[in-house]
């Protein structure tokens, strides 16, 4: 089986960002370009939050026109810059696996490799948190299917990436997350985007990535408290291939 995550999208028209101009529009169909090419193709594409910026219809209607062409299935899940409820009223399919839960969680279950959504996002606030009812929810989908290997998505990285200006603004309460998974030993990676940047951890008894955006990078800044941006560094999407038993991931650059 093979995954493929894009991450960070950010449509909404053409952004200046630090004197460049980005179309997010163009990338996500480089994007979509580069996974319908991949040789296998990937049974499976997670597109992880801040899929627009300011989660308008007119930007989620972009988002589902431009995905019709990616030929993997895919599956969505909310970062800061979206709205839990405009992005289910874009994506019904969406809503059906939501069900009556306040929160974008669902499992998919029609893979070798269970897939579960998490959903970190706050209404209006950048950095993000897993509530007691998300994590038990979470704590009862891994306790139901300790026989299944499990990939979690999720935007906020649970821990501190050692970049102040996205440590202020990270899930400010991932050790929760790591106590719920230190009970568990089949949870074989947590995908997540919100920095822009690749980034990998050993983290509770498990391994965490963090996947550049299509769209624009952040420059890599241990010290500043602002973030600024954007790099020029390439777009890339996360590629990970269940094979003999393990997950081995891969950067795939999209030029
Ligand atoms: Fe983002
Ligand atoms: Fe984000």
């Amino acid at each position: 089986m093979l995954i493929a995550q894009i991450t960070d999208i950010h449509l909404g028209g053409v952004q200046r960002i630090a004197g460049r101009d980005v179309d997010p529009l163009i990338a996500l169909g480089r994007a979509v370009a580069h996974l319908n090419a991949l040789d296998p193709r990937p049974d499976v594409v997670l597109v992880t939050g801040d899929m627009t910026n300011r989660a308008s219809p007119e930007e989620y209607a972009e988002l589902r026109a431009a995905l019709r062409s990616l030929e993997p299935p895919y599956f969505l899940i909310p970062g800061n810059h979206d709205d839990r409820d405009g992005l289910c009223a874009a994506f019904p399919e969406l809503a059906a696996r939501r069900g009556d839960l306040d929160f974008v969680q669902y499992t998919v279950d029609e893979f070798p490799l269970r897939l579960i959504a998490l959903d970190t996002t706050v209404p209006e606030q950048s950095g993000g948190t897993l509530c007691e009812a998300r994590l038990s929810w979470l704590d009862e989908r891994l306790a139901e299917g300790r026989d299944r290997p499990t990939v979690i998505f999720m935007h906020h990285p649970p821990f501190a990436v050692g970049m102040p200006g996205f440590d202020a603004i990270g899930c400010d309460n991932g050790e929760a997350l790591g106590q719920v998974l230190e009970r568990y030993d089949h949870v074989e990676a947590v995908l997540c985007g919100h920095v822009h940047r690749a980034i990998s951890l050993l983290w509770h008894g498990t391994v965490v990535h963090v996947t550049p955006s299509t769209t624009y990078q952040y420059p890599l800044d241990m010290t500043g408290a602002r973030i600024t941006g954007p790099a020029e560094e390439p777009a890339a999407c996360r590629l990970c291939l269940w094979h003999g038993g393990a997950l081995v991931s891969h950067l795939s650059y999209i030029t």
